[in-house]
């Protein structure tokens, strides 16, 4: 754990997480980091705990004494959201203090209750503020659904601090570096990518309201934003409210000037038309990712498909349906509420079609409403005029793309 201070009476205390689903589901390649933030007036408040595994709430108590924080002085608990990676330590910290208040909205209280069974919980709404003293002033914004219904923002008037929550956070570990000043070009493409990759697992399927959240952020004169993971912003707060914005935009058709192969192959027919299409990408200089499903983790493919501006599907028949890892990689985008994609389908079948039908079903199911090229389908092996016909559409996607790129 890692402790850093944010302004004056104003501490963060930061931790990485490595080698978990987080959620129970993502694989997260390169970690996420916890954050959590202490305000200290007259008295004491911490803003997202942490989560509460075994020996994760010493280590914070430790490094809270650490920074000159007794733990038993700690009189609010500010959950910003209820999700136990920012509460799960409640339960432990009753054990040593029995007299502090949970301060959340209320959606959040009904949980903080029944996951915990905590009961002295002082409810918020909209512009509610706690005093601290010795001038600081926390005001309350509840941002419904980013990503449960429980969630607001915290943010500290003197100055201008936007706790933000899971809002405009990030997956990746943290290095020395932790402000946006401090990070080099590589690490802010890295948390540029880790950003879309957590919009994408985590909050895309609540894109309508992160507008919300944003519009709430813009209201607000802000000069920091310290989301509950990833990088906190002091130069340029800005920033992280642009790249949210555009990756708002992803979640409805838009991407990088980028495509992405989404495969999978029985016995190869279908991989010898990709391994065309490959070619034909080098060849127009257009970027591209390949995702062969079902080797790609769920994580990576939900993020690559959602930054780009380009989808290629590349599936067989299989039993008179589409691929399964494919449809099921369709499936989950489709929960995910990936919307207006730009799309190409091709793929092999033996003795008879069918996933052209289900993937009608798929996009229509899920209200998808992603614009596809007309498809190409081959008996057994591509042969050359079955190439050629999908070079043209990839190379109709390619010019179609342009108006889908936003960087
Ligand atoms: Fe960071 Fe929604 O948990």
């Amino acid at each position: 754990m890692k402790q850093l201070t944010i302004a004056e009476g104003i501490h963060m205390l930061t931790m990485n997480v490595e080698d978990i689903l987080f959620e129970g589901i993502w694989e997260i390649a390169n970690g996420v980091t916890l954050n959590s933030y202490i305000v200290q007036g007259e008295k004491t408040a911490i803003i997202d705990g942490v989560i509460g595994w075994d020996g994760v709430p010493e280590t914070l108590y430790r490094n809270l004494a650490e920074i000159g924080v007794e733990p038993k002085r700690i009189d609010y608990l500010v959950v910003n959201h209820m999700e136990p990676d920012h509460s799960g330590w409640i339960s432990n910290f009753r054990k040593i203090k029995d007299n502090f208040t949970v301060i959340c909205t209320e959606k959040a209280a009904k949980m903080v209750a029944s996951f915990y069974g905590e009961d002295k919980i002082r409810i918020v709404k909209e512009g509610d503020t706690l005093d601290l003293g010795k001038g600081k002033v926390l005001s309350f914004h509840p941002v419904p659904n980013v990503h449960w219904p429980d969630t607001m923002y915290t943010y500290e008037k003197a100055t201008k601090t936007l706790f933000s929550c899971d809002m405009f956070g990030a997956f990746g570990r943290m290095g020395e570096h932790c402000f946006d000043d401090e990070l080099t070009p590589e690490e802010i493409d890295f948390f540029e990518a880790e950003g879309i990759r957590y919009y994408s697992n985590v909050m895309g399927t609540f894109t309508s309201s992160l507008r919300k959240a944003i519009e709430k952020a813009n209201a607000l004169e802000i000069k920091t934003i310290a989301p509950g993971h990833g990088p906190v912003y002091r130069k340029n707060p800005q920033k992280i409210i642009a790249d949210y914005s555009r990756f708002s935009r992803y979640a409805e058709g838009a991407g990088k000037n980028e495509v992405t192969i989404l495969w999978g192959s029985m016995y190869g027919m279908t991989a010898q038309a990709v391994a065309h299409v490959e070619g034909i990408l080098q060849r127009e200089g257009v970027k591209f990712n390949k995702l062969e499903m079902p080797l790609e983790s769920e994580s990576e493919m939900i993020a690559t498909v959602f930054k780009s501006a380009g989808i290629i599907i590349a599936a067989p028949t299989y039993e008179y349906k589409l691929f399964p890892p494919v449809a099921a990689a369709l499936n989950e985008l489709g929960r995910k509420k990936i919307t207006g994609k730009l799309a190409f389908r091709f793929g092999s079948y033996g003795w008879s079609g069918g996933a052209e039908r289900e993937l009608k079903e798929i996009m229509e199911r899920n209200n998808m409403k992603w614009d596809f090229l007309e498809s190409v389908e081959f008996e057994g092996a591509p042969k050359k005029e079955d190439l050629m016909k999908v070079e043209d559409g990839v190379l109709a996607l390619i010019e179609k793309m342009k108006e889908k790129v936003v960087e």
